[in-house]
């Protein structure tokens, strides 16, 4: 075996009280065409987090831990590792902290360890829940994360009053349902030296819970729909990461959140409201509100004259049923947008798989009774998650847009080897790794 700097040798582990050995697998195992991922990296990272949560078991607060020749993916799995979410618990898991053994590629494993924690902050916003993580709550938790780059960051948290001047009607015919009062989040990433270079747009579905409204959803495993906030949690948290790294991109992030409540006041099945590009919408599900909320934030974001426009959304069962918690489905109208978010997902192994955006969907969205669209397809079961992109296409008129379906990558279960049970992040460390490709091609 060839050894590196960082390497651990046995002799040494007399030095500590407690070692963890783990196999790495084949040797230069590199990108994997069939399983489009890195193969190596994820096998570093589910060793390293596997060696990690044992110690921690063990009750080990500070490890340090081999490069295994990718300090950035060893600190991945380290950090992903470690996360548990017991802030609720009185009995909390011991606090490890984790530091590169030797001192080779220490600026890989910072990167690694900024990434992990980007992604840690979508899983924390993701898992908390409902009554803490309200649309306010979670305003102010991204504005306080932000609050160390405010040289490079402006926030907007838009009331409920501007939304209104904004006639964003689609978004708020899902709010009116809670008396939680709804938050659109905007947030101003300026880290290229060019401040008017146009700006990566993400857009995020924010809804910190999703009851279904008078379509009520069934009580078995509703609580899982305080993650339903996913898509703004990973925006929101590849914003910070990319200011941490102080990427050299602009990027704008909008965060469409609210609460989806039945109540006296609630939208009723059945129900026309207006979007804020004049379009016209029949309500027959009242559980289909993210492509509501999405339609009035993309509809805003084209004023920001986006080099790109990715969403990020919670957005359909139908996903989950597709491709289960493998990858993300990615909807996009550009082959170089895909590219992008392709090649950035075999690095990262938080993979994304393309998905149509057929004329045959529109018109299963655009055949409605009483208005210019229905928010579900004719054929309701059939194909739901791509009427569902479909409907998000009618206001989209950027060349370069993509729509991550990312319910299927909701949770972990144990498909993901080294993140713990829960909800997962996913595909923050994507998106970051999508960024500072942008950055890169200036
Ligand atoms: N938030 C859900 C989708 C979802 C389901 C995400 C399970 C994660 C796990 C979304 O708002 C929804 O309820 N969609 C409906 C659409 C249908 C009414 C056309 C669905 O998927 O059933
Ligand atoms: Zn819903
Ligand atoms: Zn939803």
């Amino acid at each position: 075996e060839e050894e590196d700097e960082g390497t651990l040798h046995l002799t040494e582990a007399a030095d500590f009280p407690c070692v963890a050995l783990v196999g790495l697998g084949k040797n230069n195992a590199g990108v994997c065409r069939t399983e489009n991922w890195d193969t190596s990296k994820e096998n570093i990272r589910q060793a390293v987090s596997a060696g990690c949560r044992l110690l921690q078991d063990l009750e080990v607060s500070h490890v340090e831990v081999d490069s295994c020749g990718d300090a950035q993916s060893a600190a991945e799995g380290a950090v992903l590792g470690l996360f548990h979410y017991d802030q609720l618990k009185s009995k909390k898991k011991t606090k490890v902290t984790t530091q590169l053994h030797g001192s080779a590629d220490v600026v890989g494993w910072e990167k690694g360890i900024v990434y992990a924690e980007g992604q840690n902050l979508a899983r924390l916003l993701m898992e908390a829940p409902a009554n803490h993580i309200t649309p306010t709550a979670f305003a102010k938790t991204i504005e306080e994360k932000l609050a160390p780059h405010a040289d490079r960051v402006t926030i907007h948290k838009r009331p409920q009053a501007w939304i209104e001047e904004q006639q964003m009607g689609a978004f708020l015919s899902v709010s009116k349902g809670s008396e939680e009062p709804p938050v659109f989040l905007e947030l101003h990433y300026n880290g290229s030296p060019d401040s008017k270079q146009p700006p990566l747009l993400l857009v995020g579905k924010g809804i910190t819970f999703d009851s279904g409204g008078i379509s009520l959803k069934p009580s078995a495993s509703m609580d899982a729909m305080r993650a339903d906030m996913g898509g703004a949690a990973t925006v929101c948290a590849s914003i910070v990461t990319a200011a941490s790294l102080k990427l050299p991109v602009n990027i704008v992030g909008l965060a469409p959140l609210c609460e989806n409540m039945p109540s006296g006041k609630a939208t009723k099945p059945g129900d026309v409201v207006k979007a804020k590009n004049g379009k016209t919408i029949q309500v027959d599900n009242t559980d289909a509100e993210g492509r509501l909320i999405l339609a009035d934030a993309l509809c805003y974001g084209h004023v920001f004259n986006p080099r790109a426009i990715v969403n990020v959304a919670t957005l359909t069962g139908a996903m989950d049923v597709a491709l289960g918690s493998a990858a993300a489905g990615v909807f996009t109208n550009s082959d170089w947008l895909w590219e992008q978010l392709h090649r950035a997902s075999v690095v990262t192994g938080d993979r994304v798989w393309r998905m149509p955006l057929f004329q045959h969907y529109t018109k299963q969205v655009t055949d409605s009774q009483l208005a210019d669209l229905n928010n579900i397809g004719k054929y309701s079961r059939s194909g739901g998650a791509c009427t569902a992109a479909a409907f998000l296409r009618e206001f989209v008129k950027a060349p370069h847009w993509a729509h991550l379906d990312i319910a299927g990558v909701m949770s972990n279960k144990d498909e993901v080897p080294y993140l713990r049970k829960g909800m997962s992040g996913r595909p923050t460390r994507t998106l970051v790794e999508f960024a500072a490709g942008l950055a890169h091609n200036g």
